[in-house]
C-alpha cells in the first residue's frame, strides 16, 4: 500500500472531454486519481489506488449543460435548498468554472485552483469572487473561498459541499460525530430535533440539517471495512441525506437502487449558519476527506 512516508512518482494532469462531452481534468498521484468537470467544479471521482471509490456517481447521472451532477460532490452556493422560482441548491454547480491555476507541490500532491465566473444570475448579489481549490494527495482536500468585493454591502450567502459518498452496503453504515447536536428533519417537515445516537444508521429516507455542528464526522461500513474521515474547518453545518426508496423512484437522474450504495455527508454553512461577510472580507470553508480500512 502506498502511503505519504513513500517518494511520491510524478503526478500526472490530464485534460480530457468527460461524458458528455464536458470538459474534465484527471488527475493522479502517487496515491490516487480524482476527476474534476469544469461544470460545477464538480468532483465526480476520486479513488485511492488500493481502494473502491470514495464518491459516489449514479449511472443515470446527467452530464448536460444547465442539469446538476448526480454524485461526487456538487458545489452549492450561494444558496441551500430550494429559493422560490430558482434553481434549487444555488447556481454554482450549473456554472462552467475556469481553471485558474494547477500547481504540483514537491510532495507529490496536485491543486487545482477554479474560479467561478460571472454570471447575470450573481447579479442580484454584491461583486464577489469565489474561488475552489482541490488538492489531491492521499487524502482530497477542498477549500471554497469566498470574497465580498463590494466596497459598501455585506454579503449574505450559504454554502456547502453536497459529497456522495460511496458505500458497499447502506444497511452495514453508521455515522459517526453528531450526536448532541439539533438538526432540523426535513422529513418531518423541518421540526427541530436533537441527535441522540452515536452511530446514526440509515433504514428509512433520511434528510437532515444538522446545525452548530462543527466537528469531524466518520463513515463506518462495515461490508467494506473501511472508514471515511469527514473532516472540515470554518463549517457549522453538516447535512445528511439518502432519499431511499420512493424518492430514489422519483429522481429521474439516479438509479431506484442506488440508494443502497451511497449517503450523503455534506458539510458547509447553511440556514442559521449562513454566513455574512462585510465588504472587503473573505471566507474559507475547508473540508478534507480521507480513508482507513479497518
Ligand atoms: C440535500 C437536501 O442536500 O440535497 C435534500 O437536503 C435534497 O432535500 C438533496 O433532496 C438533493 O437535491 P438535488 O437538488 O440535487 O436533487
Amino acid at each position: 500500500m502506498a502511503t505519504s512516508s513513500k517518494t511520491p512518482g510524478p503526478a500526472r494532469v490530464t485534460f480530457l472531454d468527460g461524458r458528455g462531452e464536458m470538459p474534465m481534468v484527471e488527475i493522479t498521484t502517487a496515491w490516487s486519481t480524482a476527476e474534476i468537470y469544469l461544470h460545477g467544479a464538480h468532483v465526480t471521482n476520486f479513488k485511492k489506488h488500493d481502494e473502491p471509490p470514495i464518491l459516489f456517481l449514479s449511472q443515470c447521472s446527467r452530464f448536460e449543460e444547465n442539469q446538476p451532477i448526480r454524485g461526487g460532490i456538487p458545489v452549492i452556493f450561494p444558496w441551500f435548498g430550494a429559493r422560490e422560482g430558482m434553481t434549487t441548491h444555488g447556481f454554482a454547480r450549473l456554472m462552467a468554472w475556469e481553471i485558474k491555476e494547477i500547481i504540483p507541490a514537491p510532495d507529490g500532491s496536485v491543486s487545482v485552483r477554479f474560479r467561478l465566473p460571472n454570471c447575470p444570475e450573481a447579479g442580484t448579489y454584491p461583486p464577489l469572487l469565489a474561488e475552489y481549490v482541490v488538492t489531491v494527495n492521499e487524502s482530497l482536500t477542498l477549500e471554497l473561498l469566498v470574497t465580498n468585493n463590494s466596497t459598501d454591502t455585506n454579503l449574505e450567502f450559504e454554502e456547502c459541499l453536497h459529497t456522495y459518498f460511496a458505500v458497499e452496503d447502506i444497511a452495514a453504515v453508521s455515522i459517526a460525530g453528531l450526536k448532541g447536536h439539533s438538526y432540523l428533519d426535513k422529513v418531518a417537515n423541518f421540526a427541530k430535533k436533537k441527535e441522540t445516537d452515536d452511530a446514526i444508521r440509515v433504514t428509512s429516507e433520511v434528510d437532515r440539517v444538522y446545525l452548530n455542528a462543527k466537528g469531524t464526522v466518520d463513515i463506518h461500513d462495515a461490508r467494506l471495512g473501511r472508514v471515511i474521515r469527514v473532516a472540515k474547518q470554518n463549517s457549522a453545518s453538516t447535512v445528511v441525506w439518502n432519499p431511499w426508496m420512493a424518492k430514489a423512484q422519483q429522481m429521474p437522474d439516479f438509479g431506484n437502487e442506488e440508494y443502497q450504495q451511497m449517503v450523503c455527508v455534506e458539510s458547509g454553512n447553511v440556514n442559521v449558519n449562513k454566513m455574512t461577510l462585510a465588504p472587503g472580507k473573505s471566507s474559507t470553508l475547508k473540508v478534507t476527506l480521507s480513508s482507513l480500512v479497518e
